[in-house]
């Protein structure tokens, strides 16, 4: 994918706040901390778009960056980050979850697990809750650059059986070190957004 640009359109916390531009929208939900906003920058070649940190929590708002004026990819806040206080639990969730339910240019969410870890219980019902929703997912294994290849051929069917993926459902390597993965994601991106 050639990137000619990507700019924040908006950084939303309220659906009023969300772009009006129409472009398809590709979602990346996942744990605190999992990479989702290293992802993002990985895709895009850039290595400070989305802002990242060692600490979990970074990303609070929902934002939308502007791909080719073709598409937005949609960072998401992370769920399951212990040292958050219960009401800002509850205020993300409600977020994320506002997001995700009902919103017409969503064409692919991608679900992120860190495959050094088996998923967690806000992982699997992540991803049954999409399942019902009817949108289209991808589980996206990321870290792989910290595991050897012995490990990786292990922790992969692992989590792939924790998901109960089925054959129909993408599974996706990823490294925003290395990028591994990075063709094989626009190539579906590409594909949901019909770009
Ligand atoms: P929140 O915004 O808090 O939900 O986190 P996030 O999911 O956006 O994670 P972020 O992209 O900020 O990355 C968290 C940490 O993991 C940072 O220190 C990243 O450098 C690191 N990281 C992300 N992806 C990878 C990867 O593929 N490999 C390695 N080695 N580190 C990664
Ligand atoms: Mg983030």
């Amino acid at each position: 994918m050639i990137i000619r640009k990507a700019e924040i359109e908006c950084v939303a916390a309220l659906k009023s706040q969300y772009p009006t531009k129409g472009y398809p929208e590709v979602a990346f939900a996942g744990r605190s901390n999992v990479g989702k906003s290293s992802l993002i920058n990985a895709l895009v070649n850039r290595k400070a778009l989305a802002r990242t940190s060692s600490k979990p929590g970074k990303t609070r708002t929902i934002n939308f960056y502007n791909i080719n004026d073709a598409l937005f990819l949609v960072d998401l806040p992370g769920y399951g980050y212990a040292q958050v206080s219960k009401e800002e639990k509850k205020k993300w969730g409600a977020m994320i979850e506002g997001y995700l339910n009902g919103r017409d240019e969503l064409r692919l969410v991608i679900l992120l697990v860190d495959i050094r870890h088996e998923p967690t219980q806000d992982d699997k019902l992540m991803l049954e809750w999409m399942r019902q929703t009817g949108k289209k997912v991808v589980v996206v294994a990321t870290k792989s650059d910290k595991l050897s290849n012995n490990q990786l051929m292990k922790q992969v069917p692992l989590i792939k059986k924790s998901l109960k993926l089925t054959e129909e459902e993408s599974f996706v390597l990823f490294s925003s070190e290395t990028k591994r993965g990075k063709d094989e994601l626009w190539e579906i991106i590409k594909n949901e957004c019909g770009i």
